[in-house]
């Protein structure tokens, strides 16, 4: 009787149970595909003219435009927590029609350049290059007479402002402008001049986007007329990406980024793929600032959402990430255990 009975079963004959590798905290860090270290960190920084400036961005909270004093402080803070990098923008006292102030060897991100060498010499100074911040009429070239960007004229501009940030110590300058033809420019401006070492961060795949409101109002480069839809990338197009990456990377880039990353993360993975170069995901400033404002409101959890996002950036294949979230992923890494 007692033999003839079927054993008694527990669960179901289920053989794959994925949530194994789900079930507690410590086999999920054990599996997890993809991390963001503190290496693959770069944080935006933002210069202005001046002394013991620190204004707060009224659209990207916690994120601040200093003058050079602060800057180093703020550059070396970013060192002690493992942060290998910094991107620099800045915002100039004048701007005019023909961008002069860009090349000005005492303007903010020259003296912040050197600045942050002394003060922190192993962490790498990236400086963004575009004409926008010091143009007048907020176009990231100069314009030829009929009010039109002239591509050619903007690139030999672009070429002697990397010069200018190089005989500063600047380690690497990232062209964000699109305008054609500039990587190569620079590569040969460089090298003529001996600076064969300093690298290029290309942002060569850089959309409209209208996910850089907040960015714009921190260094009041929105352009007073017409848009940047004549050079930067439309949204609907990926094909056109592998294009621009590879002949950036033909024309002598060290690194190439993509920007925005949230909504491009597909665009990026392309981009993976197709090159051999390290790749960098910027998240932009309404990245920041939509998880900031949703944060705020207590709709969302900052820490969450900031993570979830610098994740998705590495599963999509990016190398590093430029964040404003960066010192704060940082010091969360610092403290996982
Ligand atoms: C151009 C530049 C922009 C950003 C980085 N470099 C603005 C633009 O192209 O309009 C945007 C960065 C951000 O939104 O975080 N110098």
């Amino acid at each position: 009787m007692i033999a003839s009975q079927p054993p008694i079963r527990r669960g179901s004959p289920l053989a794959v149970r994925p949530r194994r590798l789900r079930l507690t905290k410590t086999i999920r860090r054990l599996v997890a595909e993809h991390k963001v270290a503190v290496d693959d960190l770069v944080e935006p920084l933002f210069v202005v003219s001046g002394r013991a400036v620190r204004d707060e961005i009224w659209s990207m909270p916690g994120v601040y435009r200093q003058s050079v004093d602060r800057i180093a402080e703020d550059a070396k803070a970013a060192a002690n927590v493992g942060i290998p990098a910094v991107l620099l923008f800045g915002i100039p006292a004048d701007k005019n029609e023909e961008a002069t102030s860009l090349c000005d060897p005492k303007g903010p991100v020259q003296q912040a350049i050197a600045a942050i060498k002394a003060a922190a010499p192993d962490l790498l100074v990236i400086a963004d290059l575009c004409a926008c911040e010091y143009t007048s009429h907020g176009h990231c070239g100069l314009l030829n007479r009929d009010g039109k960007i002239d591509n050619d004229r903007s690139v030999e501009l672009l070429a002697r402002g990397a010069l200018s940030y190089a005989n500063c110590g600047v380690d690497i300058v990232a062209p964000s402008d699109m305008m054609d033809g500039r990587v190569g420019a620079i590569r040969r401006a460089l090298d003529a001049a001996a600076f064969t070492h300093t690298g290029i961060l290309s942002y060569a795949v850089k959309y409209a986007s209208a996910f850089y409101g907040p960015f714009r109002e921190a260094v009041d480069s929105a352009p007073q007329f017409g848009d940047r839809r004549t050079h930067q990338m439309d949204a609907p197009n990926a094909r056109e990406a592998i294009k621009e990456a590879l002949l950036d990377v033909a024309e002598g880039a060290d690194m190439v980024m993509v920007k925005p990353a949230l909504s491009y993360l597909d665009v990026l993975q392309r981009v993976k793929a197709a090159v051999q170069l390290p790749v960098a995901a910027y998240s932009v400033s309404g990245e920041y600032a939509m998880i900031k404002a949703a944060a705020a409101r207590g709709w969302i959890n900052e820490e969450q959402a900031a993570d979830e996002l610098l994740v998705s950036c590495k599963r999509a294949g990016a190398d590093f990430i430029v964040t404003y979230f960066a010192r704060a992923a940082a010091q969360r890494i610092a403290n996982r255990r």
